[in-house]
């Protein structure tokens, strides 16, 4: 058996790609061989990754785009779609969370990190999917522990994630006849990110949350852009609607010691 996994002439976009886990896997896809495209909101972070992609020797195309407005996503696929072609491979990881228990936020807040994680992942996918390889493409969207372990201080994001988990199962059904596969990967905690510093923002944070995942240590963002890129490759050619831990172990037990922490976080000053 050929355990081969090569994206030559294939075409990755990566929305919310241009900084942390996101960023991993576009330059991931980039390193396999895939012309890579990403959107997010800061025109700086999106050159700098277009650079960081051809740098790899890898075709690159970047615009700005907000998730919360569909239309201007429309008009980010058509562009990549224009430079690239079909897409074989969308990753929806676009995402926003601070530390706030519900007395602690405002209508707004909650609303906020709803919009831009849940229905966020449905304006990528909605807006993504006439550009998409039928068949064949794979989609993947990025979702969280959050979505199936309560926490104090999350509920924003453990319900907006909940909901991205129930929106792959769900297109891994209707698009299942058009042979696109949608899965979702739910990272663990991963070292050197934005969600890490807000979750976990002094040493003595970061050693609790090492000792709550059974491998004893955070994840890097090559163990989750390693995950995509078997995800996306004919390897898993039968595995969709499925949500996949990549997390060390976290899953099992561990990430519920988070809760009192976030609580004790979301009491600081912000
Ligand atoms: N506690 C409580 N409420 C907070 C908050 C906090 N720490 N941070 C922001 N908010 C509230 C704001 O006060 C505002 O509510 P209001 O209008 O009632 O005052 C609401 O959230 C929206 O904030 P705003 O700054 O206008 O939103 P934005 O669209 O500019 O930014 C965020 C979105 C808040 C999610 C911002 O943190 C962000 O851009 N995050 C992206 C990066 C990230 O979170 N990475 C980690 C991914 S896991
Ligand atoms: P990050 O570096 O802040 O990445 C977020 C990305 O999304 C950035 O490229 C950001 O760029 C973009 N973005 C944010 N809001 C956007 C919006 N409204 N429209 C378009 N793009 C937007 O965070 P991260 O920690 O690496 O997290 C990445 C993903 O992994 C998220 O889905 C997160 O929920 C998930 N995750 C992370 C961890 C962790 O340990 N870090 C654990 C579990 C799950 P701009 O600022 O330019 O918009």
């Amino acid at each position: 058996m050929a355990l081969e996994i090569d994206f030559q002439g294939k075409n990755v976009v990566v929305v919310g790609g241009t900084s942390g886990i996101n960023q991993g896997i576009a330059l991931g896809f980039a390193e396999l061989g895939a012309s890579v495209a990403v959107a997010s909101r800061r025109p700086e972070k999106v050159e700098a990754t277009v650079a960081l992609i051809e740098a790899s020797g890898a075709r690159g195309f970047g615009a700005c785009a907000d998730v919360r407005d569909f239309d201007a996503l429309s008009r980010f696929f058509e562009q990549a779609h224009e430079a690239l072609g079909d897409f074989d491979v969308l990753v929806s990881g676009a995402a926003g969370n601070f530390p706030a228990m519900v007395n602690g936020m405002s209508s707004n807040a909650f609303k906020t990190v709803v919009d831009i994680d849940l229905n966020g992942t449905f304006n990528v996918t909605r807006a993504g999917y006439p550009y998409l390889k039928k068949p064949g493409a794979s989609v993947i969207n990025i979702s969280a522990p959050q979505a199936f372990v309560p926490m104090q201080a999350q509920a924003h994001v453990c319900a907006a994630k909940a909901g991205v988990d129930m929106m792959t199962r769900c297109l891994a059904m209707e698009w299942g006849g058009d042979g696109i596969r949608v899965n979702s990967i739910v990272p663990g905690p991963i070292q050197g990110t934005e969600g890490m510093d807000r979750l976990a923002p002094t040493d003595k944070h970061r050693a609790q949350v090492c000792q709550s995942v059974p491998l004893q240590r955070m994840g890097e963002k090559q163990d989750v852009a390693h995950c995509a890129a078997f995800l996306a490759s004919g390897l898993a050619s039968y595995i969709s609607g499925i949500v996949i831990p990549v997390d060390g172990g976290w899953s099992t037990a561990g990430v519920g010691g988070m809760s009192g922490t976030l609580a004790a976080i979301a009491q600081m000053p912000r």
